[in-house]
């Protein structure tokens, strides 16, 4: 019985400890952020931002160094099911944490395009940056990682925790909006 039960605790662990590197990353830059935009300014000829104010050279740098930082920290005291070695995992920790940025980034493309202002909710907001950093990784990472009960887990919990972390930060004050 006791050992059933540790079995399936098991798992879970390892799924919310893949998400530290796209969690710290896609949260970092709220505090590590601002200064020159990303974009420099540059606006489309639909009359919109590449990327807009939002998105900063420094937020980018951040959140990819915070992300890297602590998925390596993880790496280096537990061994993760969904890379096939070490080694892996630690380029995999740099990996994440860039493509939840660049998710990031897209997803502020998209949003331009679309003719939503910075900082105007989207439901791209919650989700681009998880599906890029899982997209990015493939190469690395062990096929089991997208078993479609993990990736569900992985989506659920992102829609869960995104606007509950923005919630949270807009009552700290880290945040102009709750969202
Ligand atoms: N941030 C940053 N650089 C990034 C990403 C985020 O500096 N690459 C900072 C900005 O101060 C930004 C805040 O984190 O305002 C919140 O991030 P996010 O909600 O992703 O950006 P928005 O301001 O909502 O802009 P967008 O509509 O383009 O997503
Ligand atoms: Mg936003």
């Amino acid at each position: 019985m006791f050992f059933g039960e540790m079995h399936l605790m098991e798992p879970l662990l390892d799924l919310l400890l893949f998400l530290i590197p796209i969690y710290v990353a896609n949260s970092s830059p709220v505090v590590l952020g601002g200064g020159a935009p990303l974009d420099f300014g540059l606006t489309l000829p639909d009359g919109k931002r590449l990327l807009g104010s939002g998105k900063t050279i420094r937020g980018f740098a951040g959140g990819v160094l915070a992300g890297t930082l602590a998925g390596c920290a993880a790496a280096a005291i537990y061994r993760s099911p969904f890379f096939p070695d070490a080694q892996s995992q630690f380029i995999g920790a740099f990996v994440l944490a860039s493509g939840t940025l660049l998710g990031d980034a897209a997803g502020s493309f998209i949003k331009r395009r679309c003719g939503i202002d910075s900082g105007r909710p989207f439901f791209l907001d919650t989700i681009m940056f998880l599906i890029v950093a899982l997209a990015l990784v493939w190469p690395l990472a062990s096929a089991r990682l997208y078993e479609p009960l993990n990736l569900a887990f992985f989506a659920a919990l992102t829609l869960v925790i995104h606007p509950l972390a923005n919630f949270l930060a807009n009552k700290a004050g880290l945040k102009k909006v709750p969202w």
